[in-house]
């Protein structure tokens, strides 16, 4: 059930080169919202009418009644909400969409987060704690890595340019551990060629994995068609889908990877 409420922000930081880490009280929201959920924004009020724009749950802190989104600086929309200050109140609609599936009888999960694509596997790790292992990759500053392993100590990292971890991509790491490793459940989330280059290396494997989409947004609630996406029904026929609603996560064998 979507709802849109005024959000106090309660600190809004840089936490690495125009990636931001925002902070909103909300006791109703913390509590509600699942992860893999996203809220829909709208950046800069009267003046300045933008279309909402969707940025996703990093990670709720229970304790205060909040939580975070973590997004990077691409446009108007989100160079609006890097000027905010503590104090200043958000128009935010959510939490919306479908999560990721969440079965906490599963025995091993692997995430495997690329860039933004990291911060809304945040709060799926404090789900599975140690029994999750993480696979992050960067470009070339790591972030968000603290609060990763406040929630699990199964990190491996790479970067592109090689000033931490792995020097490559983290699919490279992905056949040898997760073969080794045989996850139950596969959580996939960044952009489209990891996330493609991830769930062939699943099918190689024979592993779950579901995949957590970006689409450009209008409405937010299943309306304006506006981020279809090509998926396969139930008999395997192409169909579309509707990100904001049916997904953002899907199941990999759901998605037309190349459409
Ligand atoms: C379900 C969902 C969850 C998201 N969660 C996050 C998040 O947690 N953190 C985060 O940093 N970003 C997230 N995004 C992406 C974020 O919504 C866009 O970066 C944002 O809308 C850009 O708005 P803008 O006005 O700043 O830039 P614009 O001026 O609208 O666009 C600037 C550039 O970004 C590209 N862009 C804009 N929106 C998207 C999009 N949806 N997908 C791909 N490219 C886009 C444009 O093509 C353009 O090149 C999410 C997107 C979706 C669909
Ligand atoms: S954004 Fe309008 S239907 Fe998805």
């Amino acid at each position: 059930m979507k709802s849109v409420r005024m959000l106090p922000v309660t600190e809004n930081i840089e936490i690495a080169e125009g990636i931001f880490s925002m902070k909103l009280y909300s006791p109703e929201f913390a509590a509600r919202v699942k992860p893999g959920q996203f809220f829909h924004i709208r950046c800069g009020g009267e003046k300045f009418p933008l279309l909402r724009r969707p940025i996703s749950l990093a990670f709720t802190m229970p304790e205060e009644e909040s939580f975070v989104m973590v997004y990077r600086v691409e446009g108007q929309g989100t160079a609006y909400l890097s000027g905010l200050e503590q104090g200043d109140r958000l128009d935010v609609m959510g939490p919306l969409g479908r999560g990721f599936h969440v079965d906490r009888g599963l025995r091993k999960v692997a995430m495997v987060g690329g860039g933004m694509g990291i911060a809304p596997l945040v709060e799926l790790a404090g789900v599975y704690g140690n029994r999750a292992e993480v696979f992050l990759g960067y470009r070339d500053t790591p972030f968000l890595l603290q609060e990763m392993s406040h929630r699990t100590g199964n990190i491996y990292i790479s970067t592109e340019t090689g000033t931490a971890g792995h020097k490559g991509y983290i699919t490279d790491l992905l056949p040898g551990q997760l073969g080794k490793m045989q996850p139950d459940m596969v959580y996939c989330c960044g952009p489209g060629p990891m996330m493609k280059k991830t769930v062939e290396i699943c099918r190689q494997l024979g592993l779950k994995c579901q995949v957590s989409l970006e689409e450009r947004m209008g409405c937010g609630i299943g309306a304006c068609l506006v981020c279809s996406c090509a998926t396969r029904d139930e008999k395997g026929m192409k169909t579309y889908s509707r990100v904001c609603r049916d997904g953002p996560v899907f199941w990999a064998e759901e998605v037309l990877m190349d459409d």
